[in-house]
């Protein structure tokens, strides 16, 4: 204890980072490691954009400028249209939209916007890990809703009116879902919509995965293309993932109108503003015709077949389910073991293979390790040999 120790807050204290990065980080200092930890697309950002970009550099004098909290006018109006293609929602470029830095950024200001202790937000079990990390930071309190695991993770309704509870603000989806890859039905999410009406309280939409959904395009559904749900829901869309555009820290959110002009508040008193140059790379992507997402999809995809066939070729160790989106798999360990986070430091130690132990996307996800297949082909191969190797 120093008096460093003193000064940290609970709420820092209670946090930890996310158990991704913590392998990430530690696989990092493993001289030859391999690593299927992070979700870090190995596509580069795609050429229209870079030369956009270059573009704006060389010939707008205000590139390297803040701009207004909310974002460039251009680029939010721009999401207006994005928004209604995909959802068929009208909304305000001014009274909705809001351009966040990465869709981490866009939570955490939501989170901090609504967040006062002990307030609670219903997170699925399993989730995305930062999330449960981002509520602690905020004092909240993340209340698990199982998903059915022998039904490959899907949500169990049944059990959403129980927790539900007068400090619940928001439910969080993700859909394709980070760690399980499931695409949750168009029945099931209406459900969730109308209880979450029924009860008021927000939906929120965490979105870096919907355009890769490989041979399920059909079950995807976008709950907030419902309009009688806008007023309850919020809508955070990533171009890291779909664009390749991990580092540039870019996504927006649309919102309901007085949420909106809470959450700027936040927003301004936290970053001011999403990288000015980020935004133009923003107006670049959205504004110009490509088919980058259907080759990441189609390269993503045969990735995915190789991952699940690997897998499907060490029973003894792991036993997995096809995941239907993202680029997660997420197999249970057959092999002995005390727990996923135990397993995985001795695959990293052992093996030179790191992948992030399920526990830390809740209490479902012990006993699970999750591996991302956005990685080239080799690396797969590579960390899959390597696991033969250390169990035969
Ligand atoms: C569910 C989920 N939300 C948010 C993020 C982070 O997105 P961004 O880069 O837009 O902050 C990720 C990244 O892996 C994710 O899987």
């Amino acid at each position: 204890m120093t008096f460093i120790t003193d000064i940290v807050s609970k709420n820092v204290h209670q946090t930890q980072v996310s158990a991704i990065k913590d392998m990430a980080m530690l696989s990092a200092k493993i001289k030859g490691a391999t690593s299927l930890t992070w979700g870090l697309p190995s596509f580069r950002t795609p050429e229209y954009i870079r030369q956009g970009v270059k573009q704006y550099l060389d010939e707008d004098i205000d590139a390297g400028k803040y701009t207004l909290p909310d974002g460039l006018s251009e680029l939010r109006e721009l999401v207006v249209t994005e928004h209604q293609e995909k959802t068929g929602i009208k909304v305000d470029a001014d009274e909705n939209v809001m351009i966040s830095a990465g869709n981490m950024q866009g939570l955490n200001t939501l989170f901090h916007t609504m967040l006062d202790p002990g307030d609670e937000i219903i997170l699925t079990d399993p989730c995305f890990a930062s999330h449960i990390q981002q509520i602690n930071l905020f004092s909240g309190k993340a209340v698990y809703w199982p998903l059915d695991e022998d039904n490959n993770w899907a949500l169990d309704i049944d059990l959403l009116p129980d927790l539900i509870t007068d400090k619940t603000q928001a439910i969080v989806l993700v859909s394709p879902s980070n760690p399980t890859g499931k695409i949750f039905s168009e029945d099931e999410l209406i459900r969730v919509g109308k209880i979450a009406k029924q009860h008021d309280i927000l939906i929120i939409i965490d979105d870096p995965y919907s355009e890769f959904v490989y041979d399920n395009s059909s079950k995807y559904f976008n709950l907030a293309s419902v309009e009688e749900l806008k007023e309850h829901i919020v809508y955070l869309y990533s171009f890291s993932k779909s664009y390749a555009m991990s580092g540039w820290r870019l996504s927006y959110m649309v919102m309901p109108a007085e949420l909106k002009r809470e959450a700027l508040k936040v927003h301004d008193a936290t970053m001011i503003c999403a990288p000015r140059i980020s935004q133009l790379a923003g107006i670049v992507a959205l504004s110009q015709p490509s088919n980058h997402k259907q080759e990441f999809e189609t390269i993503l995809k045969s990735r995915r077949e190789l991952i699940c066939q690997r897998l499907d070729n060490v029973p003894d160790v792991f036993s997995n389910q096809i995941p239907e989106g993202a680029y997660y798999v997420f197999p249970k360990i057959i092999a002995a073991h005390t727990s996923s986070k135990e397993f995985a430091i001795d695959l990293l130690n052992k093996a030179k293979v790191a992948v992030t132990p399920g526990s830390a996307f809740g209490p479902s996800g012990e006993h699970h390790v999750r591996m991302a297949y956005c990685v080239d082909e080799d690396t797969i191969n590579l960390a899959f040999d390597r696991i033969e190797d250390f169990f035969r």
